[in-house]
């Protein structure tokens, strides 16, 4: 189903006149509705219009783009880092600027569309794509390609089943094998690691990967994109951003509210205690239930379903918005519906939701 929202309120909003919780977005925190995240939109849509109107080289750089590319660089503990209108252009942007007749990239399999089109740019280079976490198949294509340039890419969490990417592993495979890594933070930034700085803060091992993909579209309650990296790994790169150099950056007004994000994000670990929270709530309310909700981790959660569609329907006219996913399980590919949690889910959102579920359990596994 494809839902058109007419107004949205954090968790809450209205579809086809009906008022529905969320249960499906990525906005994590909530921090799209945050009072203080809109007033700083505000004051940027005053101060700069709701547009840049041209590239970064262009007029689309403001005071309010280097700040927040300044307090990215902080935030991720690296030298530098560099703005796209999107994650997805972010992710293009790293793979093509790696690309050589040196270079031979390794993909997990079920890494996100973004990196894949990324890679398919990078022309020159060899695309090997490994299973699903499987280090044992990467160590062998690493050593078989010993004198090229391996770069491995892959997700902090993966977006449909919300595993997480085995870092501790991978680090030590590195220390043997030596390769570039790069890391998307997509669904890390805002939901992994006590504060919220991702998978390196959640493994403890700072400055893993050459390269930090994110996006400021999910937990930042934003939108846009961001590499982060220290100044020594600018020599891998064979030629700068093109999403960067070419397209209209992101508006002021992103930049200004993803800014306000981060910065509550740093006040401390309440918010992140929150959406933890609402997980462990869903899950256990659920559990009650006799409804069994796969977890990890992460903040995505699965269930998996008889029939997937039906059951988003029903919960749909019982005023709840969720998606479906058809979820790699086991080796089997399977309907579910994919929950995230919110920071903004009260006890009464929790309790209404597993109690809809509870209704529908034949179209449950
Ligand atoms: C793992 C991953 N990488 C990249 C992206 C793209 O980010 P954005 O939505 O900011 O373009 C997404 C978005 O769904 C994602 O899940």
């Amino acid at each position: 189903m494809h839902f058109i929202l007419e107004d949205r309120r954090g968790c809450k909003a209205r579809v086809a006149g009906r008022e529905v919780t969320i249960f499906s977005s990525n906005d994590y925190l909530g921090l799209s509705a945050h009072p203080e995240v809109i007033a700083a939109a505000s004051e940027a849509a005053r101060s700069f219009g709701v547009g840049t109107g041209g590239a970064p080289g262009t007029t689309g750089t403001t005071a309010v783009h280097e700040k927040l590319k300044n307090q990215i660089a902080r935030f991720e503990s690296r030298d530098r880092a560099v703005l796209f209108p999107s994650g997805y252009q972010a992710n293009q942007a790293i793979h093509h600027a790696l690309d050589s007749e040196q270079t031979v990239f390794f993909v997990d399999r079920r890494h996100h569309p973004s990196a894949m089109d990324g890679v398919r740019l990078a022309r020159k280079s060899r695309i090997v794509r490994f299973d699903h976490a499987h280090l044992e198949e990467l160590e062998k294509g690493i050593g078989d390609n010993k004198d090229h340039t391996c770069v491995v890419s892959l997700p902090s969490v993966f977006t449909v089943d919300g595993d997480i990417a085995p870092l501790d592993r991978l680090i030590s495979l590195k220390k043997k094998t030596g390769f570039i890594l790069i890391l998307d933070e997509a669904h890390a930034t805002g939901c992994l690691g006590k504060n919220g700085r991702g998978i390196e803060e959640h493994f403890n091992l700072k400055g893993a990967a050459e390269f930090l993909m994110g996006t400021l579209s999910k937990a930042l309650g934003s939108q846009g994109g961001f590499l982060a990296y220290d100044e020594l790994n600018l020599q891998y790169l064979t030629s700068f951003f093109r999403p960067y150099e070419y397209s209209t950056s992101l508006s002021a007004v992103s930049a200004a509210a993803a800014l306000k994000a981060i910065e509550l994000l740093d006040n401390g670990p309440g918010l992140m205690e929150l959406l933890r929270r609402a997980k462990a709530a869903i899950i256990e309310k659920c559990k009650k239930r006799g409804i069994d909700i796969i977890h990890g981790e992460s903040m995505v959660m699965l269930l998996p379903c008889s029939d997937s569609e039906r059951l988003q329907a029903n919960l749909f006219e019982d005023g709840f918005l969720t998606i479906t996913v058809q979820a790699n399980l086991g080796g089997q590919m399977q309907g579910c519906l994919r929950i995230t949690p919110m920071a903004l889910h009260s006890a009464e959102d929790i309790e209404a939701f597993a109690r809809a579920l509870e209704n529908y359990k034949e179209l449950i596994c």
